[in-house]
């Protein structure tokens, strides 16, 4: 296993009497999850990760992957929450960082841009100007077939490609993944003939980044899509042991719940890479979505280190002491960058020359840590050796086992997603869709008072 987590750094916060507690509540939660008798039970597919991935689909997902990098210079995936962010953290996680800028004899599959996750009309013009010239498919992901940030989107570019291709080649050219029986958008792609793939419906969309969901915008990225099921697969043996003193995906889901007892509400989730960007958003919408209910929850967000040292880094040395950081640590970079030597020395910066980047990044993370634990914040770090494919399926099922059982620690069902309605009534409403007149007029009323 390439995932070590280390409490050491908050060890002060918790209690043995603590400790006794999560090993009775991670057991009892252990056999919800795993006998499936717990709430949300239906949507537990993701616990065994070689159920959904079973060879067929994968094989079919390689080959339209495939078909895709031969033809396609630009592939546009359409989604948003789950049915997005998942790709978009393994594509980053993963790629060069400047992917869809290299040269494509270097790249040698499609660049990738993501629309769908927002209604900006000068995103979309911005993006359908890049994509103009060149020879473009597109994936749209939506389990509901619903999402109207995701519809709207779809709307526009599966317009886009009838009017280049024509409407038979825009059917080679629109992949559509959704759920087997159900929605508009399972209607819509039969009636068309494009290829589809499955949304099994027991897998919710934040939990369903291994699934066709992910694994097609991920494969057409070149990624090794067999590797990061193999990681998943490692992770789902390693964390089936049912004790938390051995099993470290439960203590994770321990701890972070310890602190929030200790009115440690709020989460930072720290990397030192940018290329984890990305997952760090996946992490914080897989965690908000699941706990934040029923007036409870860690609130979950994101930092950027060092960057965001200069930015929020007084607030947490010396700011309310509600927090507590949760670090990804990459051991080994991928590349070494030596500072080099300066006769002259102007800039004073000799004592470090002919040290290499990485380790620079270590002793900020490590200085950092430890003022921050000075300051009152407690630290729990998640180290990994390398971003790898098999590291990223790792970490994917290490953070969704965690979050499910957190959930049933905090007493809430870590599957469903009720408050999300809210907003979405008010905007059909003002938007004018039918069914929502009584609440437009709720609203006028508000807006003009
Ligand atoms: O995790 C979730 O369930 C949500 O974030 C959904 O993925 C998101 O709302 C998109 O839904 P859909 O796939 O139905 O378009």
């Amino acid at each position: 296993n390439q995932i070590k987590f280390d409490y050491s750094k908050s060890i002060d916060f918790i209690q043995e009497q603590d400790w006794l507690q999560f090993e009775s509540a991670t057991r009892h939660a252990h056999q919800l999850l795993h006998h499936k008798s717990g709430v949300g039970a239906e949507s537990l597919g993701w616990l065994n990760p070689g159920d959904y991935s079973q060879q067929k689909v994968i094989k079919q997902i390689q080959s339209v992957a495939k078909k895709i990098m031969e033809d396609t210079e630009v592939f546009v995936v359409i989604g948003v929450g789950g049915s997005y962010l998942g790709a978009r953290a393994a594509i980053d996680m993963l790629s060069h960082h400047f992917y869809n800028q290299l040269p494509k004899e270097k790249r040698k599959t499609p660049e990738i841009y993501f629309v769908g996750n927002q209604f900006s009309s000068d995103y979309m013009t911005d993006l359908l100007e890049i994509i103009a010239d060149k020879e473009v498919s597109i994936h749209v992901i939506s389990k509901s077939g619903t999402t109207t940030e995701t519809a709207i989107a779809f709307r526009i570019f599966k317009k886009f490609i009838e009017k280049r291709y024509g409407v038979q080649g825009a059917r080679e050219r629109i992949f559509v993944t959704t759920a087997a029986d159900k929605g508009v958008l399972r209607t819509l792609a039969n009636e068309e003939g494009f290829t589809t793939f499955v949304i099994p419906d027991d897998v919710g969309g934040r939990y369903s980044v291994l699934t066709s969901v992910g694994l097609l915008p991920i494969a057409v990225a070149g990624i090794q899509i067999e590797e990061m099921l193999a990681g998943a697969q490692t992770a789902a043996e390693c964390y089936a042991v049912n004790d938390l003193n051995q099993n470290q995906c439960y203590q994770y889901a321990s701890i972070r719940n310890a602190l929030y007892r200790k009115g440690k509400i709020i989460e930072l989730f720290i990397s030192y890479e940018p290329s984890l960007h990305y997952f760090a958003e996946w992490w914080k919408q897989l965690f908000g979505e699941s706990e934040g209910k029923d007036h409870k929850g860690i609130f979950p967000t994101s930092l950027q280190y060092s960057t965001d040292l200069h930015a929020v880094g007084q607030y947490i040395q010396e700011g309310q002491r509600n927090l507590f950081e949760t670090i990804i640590w990459v051991e080994n970079a991928n590349h070494t960058v030596t500072i080099p030597q300066d006769q002259r020395n102007l800039d004073q910066l000799n004592y470090l020359a002919d040290k290499n980047l990485n380790f620079v990044n270590k002793q900020a993370f490590e200085g950092t840590m430890f003022a921050h634990m000075d300051g009152g914040v407690p630290n729990l770090v998640i180290g990994i050796q390398d971003r790898t494919p098999f590291t990223f399926g790792q970490l994917v099922y290490f953070f969704e086992k965690a979050c499910a059982m957190s959930g049933y620690i905090l007493g809430v069902n870590p599957f469903d997603q009720p408050g999300v309605e809210a907003y979405k009534s008010n905007m059909f409403a003002l938007l004018g869709k039918p069914g929502y007149e009584k609440r437009l007029l709720e609203l006028q009323d508000r807006i003009n008072n």
